[in-house]
């Protein structure tokens, strides 16, 4: 039946920029949406760390605190919906560094082809000069 079926709350990133203050403050964690605002005062961690996140993505935060699985538990307390698909990417840190390394070994070319052709022509140039003497 549709009433049994939750609907999960999309909200935009538009959205929970706008609860980035202690009267309204929001957190991103792993896709997903809290409103932390009663919580702020009875956060074991302080308030101030919540304040700093909110409206914005804590999901580095909250995993390098090292949350326990009963922080974990709680923050479903606080759970008001998923950050929208179409926003997603914007959290989303590129798992390797986008630096393209160029080799700096010469080429096979520019390594020994050009000296050698070089040493050749000047080798000949040589011959030439002294068969005209
Ligand atoms: C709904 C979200 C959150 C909940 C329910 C929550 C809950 C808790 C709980 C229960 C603790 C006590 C220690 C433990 O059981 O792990 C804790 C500690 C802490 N939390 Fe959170 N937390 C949340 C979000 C955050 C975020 C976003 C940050 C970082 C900005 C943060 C930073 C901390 C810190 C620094 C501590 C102290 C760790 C320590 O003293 O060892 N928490 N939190």
């Amino acid at each position: 039946m549709a009433e049994d079926k939750e609907e999960v709350k999309y909200y935009r990133l538009e959205e929970l920029k706008q609860h980035s203050s202690g009267n309204s403050a929001w957190i991103h964690v792993n896709n997903k949406i809290y409103d932390v605002t009663k919580f702020l005062d009875q956060h074991p961690g302080g308030e101030e760390v919540l304040k700093e996140q909110a409206g914005d993505d804590a999901t580095e935060a909250f995993e390098d605190v090292g949350h326990s699985a009963d922080a974990r538990e709680m923050t479903k307390q606080y759970l008001i919906g998923e950050l929208h698909p179409d926003d997603r990417g914007a959290f989303v840190k590129p798992k390797e560094p986008l630096v393209i390394v160029e080799s700096s070994e010469p080429s096979w070319w520019s390594g020994w082809m050009v000296p050698a052709i070089a040493g050749v022509t000047v080798a000949l140039l040589y011959r030439i000069l002294i068969a005209d003497l």
